[in-house]
């Protein structure tokens, strides 16, 4: 299959990217998906450059000039993925809430990954809040968003022991290894079902 014939993936994040590495790392010959983009709402996002270095095109769209109007810094989002001809979005540690107008654009056709078990601990902070509950295990999950935060079909969940003397950055990075393992996992099995 050549390059031309494959779905085209962008992948949207706000900071370090190793997640964003992990899957441009992924999409190798016989993957039926290669990366078009990487996209960021921060000019200095870590992972810019890395993107760079793996010769993947990158964009940033800064959200602050648009203050409230949410629609606006969705559509010039869109434009750049329309311009390089997205079929996927992978969210990959991007850091503000998308509305139904950006969301519906990509319906079926966007993942995230969240560092928690879904359903449990939607939103910010999700290692101190599963800390804090002395729960016994944390872990990731790779869905695909919809309208509602941290919410749609789970494709895969990893877990992960707490450990007695576990901070929020102990398993955070524990964590971090299985998100590395399960999200390109789901975007291959994702993308070939596509
Ligand atoms: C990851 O742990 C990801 O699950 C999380 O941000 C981190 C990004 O790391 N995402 C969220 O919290 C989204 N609400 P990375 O930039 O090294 O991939």
């Amino acid at each position: 299959m050549s390059t031309g014939q494959k779905l085209k993936v962008a992948i949207l994040i706000s900071g370090g990217g190793s997640n964003m590495v992990t899957l441009l790392k992924s999409m190798g010959a016989d993957h039926p998906a290669a990366p078009c983009m990487v996209m960021s709402n921060k000019a200095d996002a870590g992972g810019l450059a890395k993107a760079q270095a793996l010769g993947v095109p990158t964009a940033v769209v800064d959200h602050r000039p648009f203050g409230q109007d949410r629609a606006g810094f969705e559509d010039a989002m869109l434009a750049k993925l329309e311009a390089a001809n997205a079929d996927v979005v992978c969210l990959a540690g991007f850091m503000r809430v998308l509305t139904p107008h950006f969301i519906d654009r990509f319906e079926g056709r966007m993942l995230n990954v969240h560092p928690s078990l879904l359903p449990k601990y939607k939103g910010l902070n999700t290692h101190a809040r599963a800390i804090e509950a002395g729960d016994a295990e944390a872990g990731c999950t790779v869905h695909v968003a919809t309208a509602k935060l941290d919410d749609g079909p789970i494709i895969a969940q990893a877990r992960v022991p707490i450990l007695k003397d576990d901070t929020p950055e102990t398993l955070a990075a524990r964590v971090l290894v299985e998100e590395h393992r399960i999200y390109p996992e789901a975007l291959q099995s994702f993308t070939q079902n596509l």
